[in-house]
Parts: C-alpha cells; structure tokens; sequence
C-alpha cells in the first residue's frame, strides 16, 4: 500500500516537474524536487497560474487556489495532487496542536497593520510623502497646485467632462431644484427624474435593455460580484481585474478563482474541465488595463461565453469615454451586438468626470437588481447634481464626437513623440494611459518629484501594483491636452532623467 502511495507521488512529482519546465521555459533537471518556485525557479504570479491551469488541463483535477498558493515546490504541489486525488483535504498547519492564547489588542496604534503603515510612511523622505497633495483647481491639462500652475498628466478626466462649464451649470441648476442629496435609498425613499433620465441615457448609450446607477465605482463591483453568485456559481476572473473585482469575489459565497491575464485559451481550459460543475459562470474582464494601458481581446471572450453558456463582465472603467467614436467602450470599438456582454460596468469618477458607478444589461437583470442588490438597495441613490452633470456628459460625448476624435489624437501624438525618445511605453497605444517604464523601483521616486520641479505631474506605478523592477511613469491623456504640453512633458522627462543619472530603459 505504501509502496502504491510512494509510486503515485513520483509520478506527480514528474507531471509537475513537466509542467513547471513548460512555464518557466527551463530544463526538467534543473527543478530540483525542494526548487522554490518564485525564490529559486524565478516565476512569478502569472507563470504561477499558468502552472495551475496547465495542471489541472493535465490531471483533471480542480486545485483550490488557497491550497495552491501554500504549495512553494514540486514535492509540494505532487504532495496536494496526490491529497485531491485522494478526496483528502489539505489539513490546515498546526491543526492538530492546541491555538496558542491571542495577545488582546485594546488600541489601534498597537496593532500590526498600523506599524507596517508607519513603516511605510517612513521609507518616505522628510516632506516627501507624494500623497493626498491638495489641488486647488479641477484636474484638466494643467491644475493648480500650491497657487502654481502645472501641466497635469495624471488624471482619469479623459473627456474633459470635470470643470467643463456645461457639466458644472447642470450640476448647479439640479442642486438649485432638488437639492444636494437623494436623502434616501431610491427604493423607498423615492427618486428624482434625474436619476430615471439617466439611466435610460447610459441603457442607449452602452446599446442594453436597461441601466442602474450606484453611488460608488468600486462599490458597484463589490456588491454586484460580492451578490450575482450562489454556492452553485463559479466566478472567473482575469488576474490583473481591478482590486473591487477581487474584494467582490472574496465577498461572494461562490467559489472564484483568477485565469492568465488577457487570455481567452486559459480560460477555455479551466471551463473544459469544470463548467457542468456549476450552474452560473460569471466570467470578469477589464476593457482596458490600467497599468500597461492594453486593451481586453472581447470578442475572444464573447466567443468562450458563448460558448461555455457563461455571463460576461466588462468593466469599462478605463474604456468607456476613450474607445469608440462617442466613448461608448468596447462593444462600439469591436463593433460587437448588444447582447454580446451581459453585464456592462462603468465608473462615473473618470471619463464623465463625477462619482459613481453603474450597471448596464438586460431588461429582466436590471430590474432583479433594482429590487435586490444589497449596494444598490440599502445604500442612498446618487445625489442630483451628480446625476445631472453625468446625464449631460453622456450627452456632450454623444453630440461631440470630435471629444473622443482630440483625445485619440493627444494618445497617437503622445505615442509617436515617445517613440523619437525611444521610450518603452508598454502594451500602450490606444488608450488614454501611456505608462513609460523607468526601470528600477527606487528611481521612480526621483523622477516623479524631478519631474514636478519642472512644471510636469505625473504619477509613478511602482511594484507590487507593476512587476518589481518594471516601476513606470503612468500618463495619463485627456482630450483637453495641446500637443505643446505633450512635448513640454516628454522633454522635461528626458532631461529629468539625464539630469539625474538615470538611463530610460528602451
Ligand atoms: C478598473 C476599475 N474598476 C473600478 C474602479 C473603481 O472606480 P471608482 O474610482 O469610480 O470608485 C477603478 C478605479 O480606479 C478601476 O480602475
């Protein structure tokens, strides 16, 4: 019996070792049995993934994230196959010993979290810290700071709509008429025609059935994949998806689990092997990435979820009121059906310039949620003149298709100027985020300030958002810019750089 079980685990170990040489692209007798995956191997949490899927594609075995991710090496990872196999569950470490007693904690200042915080602040230079800097002006092309005009390259305001004077006077007029707040959930408090205008206009504007607003971008995420899903469910979802995305599936009572970023074949196999397994799939993408600046393959995946019966998210957080002729995202940049994407998101904090996020889908969708997403529900509706400045930006867009035409050609200028300076912009090209890698982590921080010193905000990327080493400076581009400032910004960059010693990776 013994011998049976010593048997198996070498075959594992030689499956995973297999699996690992194909991920990280190195001979099968370099991974030793005990090799650390991500200290001795090199990998990182992408290859990681793809282990997993590669894995399961190969043992037809469903491996539980949390119980790969305590895996560190081929003796590991066989170990755990061997354990699924057998139906067996991973014992929890030190299950068997007694829990130590807990030291109370009685003030916040004592605890963990608060002095890892403190050591954070102070790797921060005496009256350095980059953070929460006050702005005395909307966030345009330029913004006022510390009563000095800069050239902003570091807002999500890429159609102008904040500080546009049409969106500010409907905002001032709904006040005026309804006041600042919804004072109330809409359910029983009761709405305003503002809100149910708006909702129509964003339900034509994104080609669905029906729309709903919520009062937060991220909120919206959380509540509504913190509640689509039940324990029948599985919820798939792209490894780079925006942190509201990953807090919503640690939320839901539905096992989640990430694939590959931007990669429709992975994410077919996780479905060839489990889709029977569960009633609804939930499958979340981002249209566009906000740190390199990509765009998502939709239509790829519109084609899975057809084809595996799954609901298709897309958060159009950075795509909406960048792609398309009129911002619509990117059904109207694929030219996709209106049905294509089951669940469209968006956030009213960047491209239509206010707060708050909505969902747009399907007639009988929207209507389930109006009545029970717990978000949407028990929290109060978006004030008035939130709504109103909203409603008139999706109206502006939709009027002045020559917004969306300035701000493609601010991305293309931004791209071609970066190009004759040789600097690596990423996956960038098409999107309003134009990230330049620095190179190594600590640079960042002296290039950001460097570049502030001569009239240019732009914020840095640094790891662990971005992978260690690869820390970048992320432009942003709005519509609002004039190609003069675009230049005036790469120039300060270039010499910024050379002024401090540091040399742009290519
Ligand atoms: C992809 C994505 N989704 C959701 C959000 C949350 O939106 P908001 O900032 O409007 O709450 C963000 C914010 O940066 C985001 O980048």
């Amino acid at each position: 019996m013994e011998e049976r079980k010593q048997a198996r685990l070498e075959e594992r170990k030689a499956a995973v070792r297999r699996c690992f040489a194909q991920v990280l692209m190195r001979p099968e007798e370099e991974i030793g049995d005990r090799a650390d995956f991500l200290e001795d191997l090199g990998g990182d949490s992408l290859d990681i993934l793809d282990a997993v899927v590669e894995l399961e594609r190969v043992t037809g075995l469903t491996i539980p994230e949390e119980e790969y991710t305590q895996c560190r090496c081929v003796q590991d990872v066989a170990e755990l196959l061997c354990r699924l196999e057998a139906g067996e569950k991973a014992a929890p470490a030190g299950a068997e010993r007694e829990p130590a007693p807990r030291r109370w904690i009685t003030r916040f200042e004592d605890t963990p979290e608060y002095a890892e915080l403190q050591a954070r602040l102070a790797t921060m230079e005496e009256g350095r810290n980059p953070y929460f800097v006050a702005y005395e002006s909307p966030l345009r092309d330029t913004s006022l700071r510390q009563g000095r005009q800069v050239l902003n390259f570091g807002s999500y305001n890429y159609a102008g709509m904040s500080g546009r004077p049409e969106t500010v006077e409907a905002a001032v007029e709904a006040a005026r008429k309804y006041g600042t707040s919804a004072s109330g959930s809409r359910l029983l408090g009761g709405e305003k025609p503002i809100h149910q205008e708006l909702e129509r206009e964003i339900a034509e504007w994104k080609h669905t059935e029906d729309a709903l607003v919520l009062v937060g971008g991220h909120s919206t995420n959380v509540t509504f994949v913190g509640n689509f899903c039940t324990e029948r469910d599985l919820i798939l979802y792209d490894v780079l998806a925006h942190n509201s995305v990953q807090e919503g599936c640690r939320l839901s009572r539905s096992e989640s689990r990430p694939f590959p970023h931007n990669n429709p074949q992975a994410l077919e196999t996780i479905l060839q092997g489990c889709r029977d397994r569960y009633e609804k799939v939930l499958v979340v993408v981002e249209g566009a990435y906000s740190m390199d600046g990509d765009i998502a393959p939709i239509p790829d995946f519109v084609r899975v979820k057809k084809q595996y019966g799954c609901f298709l998210m897309v958060d159009e957080a950075h795509s909406a009121c960048v792609l398309g002729e009129t911002g619509g995202g990117v059904d109207e940049y694929f030219g996709l059906e209106p049905g294509d994407i089951d669940i469209k998101m968006g956030t009213l904090s960047k491209g239509l310039g206010t707060c708050g996020g909505y969902l747009a889908g399907s007639r009988p969708l929207i209507e389930y949620l109006r009545y029970d997403l717990p978000g949407f529900v028990f929290s109060v509706g978006i004030s008035p003149p939130l709504a109103a400045a909203t409603l008139e930006a999706i109206r502006l867009l939709r009027r002045e298709p020559e917004i969306m035409q300035r701000l493609h050609d601010n991305i293309h200028f931004f791209m071609q100027e970066a190009k004759k300076r040789r600097l690596n912009t990423c996956l960038a090209g098409e999107t309003a985020i134009l990230p330049v890698v620095v190179g190594r982590d600590p640079d960042r921080f002296r290039l950001s300030p460097a570049m502030l010193h001569r009239g240019v905000f732009v914020p840095p990327a640094v790891y662990p958002a971005v992978p260690r080493g690869r820390a970048r400076l992320r432009f942003c581009v709005i519509s609002e810019h004039k190609p003069e400032q675009i230049v005036q910004a790469l120039d300060a960059l270039v010499d910024a750089a050379a002024s401090l010693g540091i040399s742009l990776p290519e």
